[in-house]
């Protein structure tokens, strides 16, 4: 990012305090400015609806996310499950024609990962999912009802996040029990 090397520069040559915290003030606001519109930008490749998915197509969240119940990683289904259903690549519809199209050329789709933990942390939504029988709705919202794809997360999946629920159902808080 280009704000802190201006703010540097413009820095130097100024020697009133007052007007450097005023400049950093101001990177600080720009950069917020900046990565808030990025938090938008996260279009997918395909519009992807689960609504209809989940309720007309009557498919379940594992049938697609099919580590979920197994791994620390739920999985994002690609075309070897898309394929079961879109293979028509002249349909009318853009969307499915896209996706058939990803699928007869054997080529993945280039989903736009939304909900990440940074490689410092451990989850593992076996553990969340299949022992402790959180429903994915607690911590991904009602996703049944969603009609576009993903852009940003449910909620931050910050550290407290982790701490505070861990706290209300008496579970470790052990710094290495997340940072192995
Ligand atoms: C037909 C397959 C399918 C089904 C069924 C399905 N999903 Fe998805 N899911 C996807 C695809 C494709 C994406 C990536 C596009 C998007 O973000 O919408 C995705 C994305 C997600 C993500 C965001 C992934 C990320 O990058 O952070 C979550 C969370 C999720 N699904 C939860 C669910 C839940 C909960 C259910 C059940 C209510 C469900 N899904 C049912 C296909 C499916
Ligand atoms: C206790 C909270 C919690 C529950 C319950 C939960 N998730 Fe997640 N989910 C997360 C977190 C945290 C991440 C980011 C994990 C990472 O980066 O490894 C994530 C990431 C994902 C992703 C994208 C990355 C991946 O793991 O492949 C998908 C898809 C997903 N979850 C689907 C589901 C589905 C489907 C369910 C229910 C069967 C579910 N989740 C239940 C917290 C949860
Ligand atoms: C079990 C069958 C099934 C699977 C698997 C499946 N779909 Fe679909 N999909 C449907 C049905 C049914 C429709 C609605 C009727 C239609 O448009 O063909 C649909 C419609 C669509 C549409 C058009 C949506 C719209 O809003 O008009 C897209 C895009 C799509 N699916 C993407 C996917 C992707 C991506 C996957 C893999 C992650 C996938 N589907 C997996 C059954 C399925
Ligand atoms: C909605 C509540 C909830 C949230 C949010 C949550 N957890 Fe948990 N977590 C639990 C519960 C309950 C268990 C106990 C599971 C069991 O029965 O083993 C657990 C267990 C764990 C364990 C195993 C602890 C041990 O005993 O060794 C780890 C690691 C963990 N969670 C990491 C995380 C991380 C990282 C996050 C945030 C990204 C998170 N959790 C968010 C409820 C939650
Ligand atoms: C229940 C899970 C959990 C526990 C327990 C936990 N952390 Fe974290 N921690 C996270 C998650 C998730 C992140 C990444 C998201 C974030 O930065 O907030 C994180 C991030 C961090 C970071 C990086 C912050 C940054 O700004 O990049 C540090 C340092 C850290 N934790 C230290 C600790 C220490 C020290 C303890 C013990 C007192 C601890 N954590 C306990 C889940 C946990």
């Amino acid at each position: 990012m280009k704000a802190p090397n201006l703010n540097l520069k413009m820095g130097r040559g100024m020697g009133k305090p007052g007007i450097k915290i005023l400049f950093i003030l101001g990177c600080i606001t720009l950069a917020g400015a900046i990565i808030g519109a990025s938090g938008d930008q996260g279009s997918q490749p395909i519009q992807y609806n689960h609504k209809l998915h989940v309720e007309d197509a009557d498919l379940a969240c594992l049938d697609c996310h099919q580590n979920a119940n197994t791994l620390s990683r739920a999985s994002i289904p690609n075309i070897s499950i898309c394929g079961d259903c879109h293979d028509d690549t002249e349909s009318e519809n853009i969307e499915e024609r896209k996706v058939a199209e990803y699928v007869s050329n054997g080529v993945d789709i280039p989903w736009v990962p939304i909900h990440i933990v940074p490689d410092h942390v451990y989850f593992s939504h076996r553990r969340h999912v299949k022992l402790a029988q959180i429903e994915c709705k607690d911590c991904h919202g009602d996703v049944s009802q969603m009609e576009r794809p993903f852009s940003i997360a449910f909620v931050n999946m910050e550290m407290e996040w982790c701490i505070d629920c861990h706290e209300e159902r008496n579970v470790t808080n052990d710094c290495y029990a997340c940072h192995r």
